[in-house]
């Protein structure tokens, strides 16, 4: 599985952590910035990380900024992104398994380092349900084509 990982300043040092892990891990990891805690924009990380998941580059992607709202607010703007932003395993693991959620999305300045890694684990290896669930997905691609480029 490859991997797309990106964030803000607000995001830097966790996103640091999380890809040493993944590739400890043995992960396919791709960082896609900020390399440095100089504050930045994160829709700029947002939009490289999605659009690389949205190309089919990369199976999944993880951003993080300070909250992850905003970060995840970006991402979900590139057609074909499922990003979730999620503080708890249950979340992390429905989220997989109802959505197909193709980003992950973190708060750098809300949770703590354990659990952002149990968080990352849960998500990783969650597989997606299909049934019932593609066909809200279905309806969520929909939505897309309705309101997406005109
Ligand atoms: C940056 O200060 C902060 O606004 C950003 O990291 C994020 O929390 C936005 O949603």
């Amino acid at each position: 599985m490859k991997i797309a990982i990106g964030s803000d300043h607000g995001g830097y040092a966790l996103k640091e952590l999380i890809y040493k892990h993944l590739v400890d891990q043995e992960y396919e990891v791709t960082d896609f910035g900020t390399h440095e805690e100089e504050s930045c924009d994160y829709p700029v990380y947002a939009q490289k990380v999605a659009e690389a998941v949205a190309a089919g580059k990369y199976q999944r992607g993880i951003l993080l900024c300070g909250t992850g709202i905003g970060i995840s607010i970006a991402a979900n703007k590139v057609p074909g992104i499922r990003c979730a932003l999620v503080s708890d395993c249950y979340s992390a693991r429905s989220t997989r398994q109802h959505n197909d959620s193709n980003v992950l999305a973190l708060g750098g300045r809300v949770i703590g380092p354990e659990l952002a890694l149990e968080l990352v684990k849960v998500w990783l290896e969650t597989s997606f349900d299909g049934g019932r669930h593609q066909r809200r997905v279905d309806l969520i691609t929909q939505l897309e084509a309705t309101y997406g480029r005109q």
